[in-house]
């Protein structure tokens, strides 16, 4: 384990109780755990709000192959954005559904702008853009 740092937190006496019910829950055992996934979530949240903030997650796409020409256009998007697409994995559903997940790199907005192009194209039924950060 990396050097740890030790500071101290003045904080309300319901707030904490508050706090320990709900860490207690999720299955922490100590309040330090639980503090530094607040603060890895606080830095997650930055990177992916912020104008070049590094991010890597996933768009999982679902979609109908048989209206119009989303495959194509599917396909045509993802070579115009392989500079943010590390892999694809797609799932034929059943005779008309896919599913597809995209593993995606990049500045937050690439990746952004690459997930509202491909759930805004006629054919895909929902898209869902998960984010996270290296930098934690
Ligand atoms: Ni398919």
């Amino acid at each position: 384990m990396e050097k740890v740092v030790r500071f101290g937190v003045s904080i309300e006496p319901d707030l904490l109780s508050k706090f320990d019910e709900i860490i207690g829950k999720r299955g922490y055992t100590n309040r330090s755990e639980a503090v530094r996934d607040l603060v890895r979530e606080l830095i997650v949240e930055y990177d992916t709000t912020t104008d070049g903030g590094e991010v890597v997650g996933t768009i999982t796409i679902i979609y109908d192959h048989d209206i119009g020409d989303v495959t194509n256009r599917l396909l045509h998007l993802q070579h115009q954005h392989n500079s943010e697409i590390s892999s694809t994995m797609h799932i034929h559903v059943d005779a008309h559904t896919c599913l597809e997940v995209l593993v995606v790199y990049g500045c937050a907005e690439a990746v952004r702008k690459l997930s509202d192009n491909i759930r805004a194209l006629r054919g895909v039924k929902h898209g869902e853009l998960v984010m996270t950060s290296t930098g934690i």
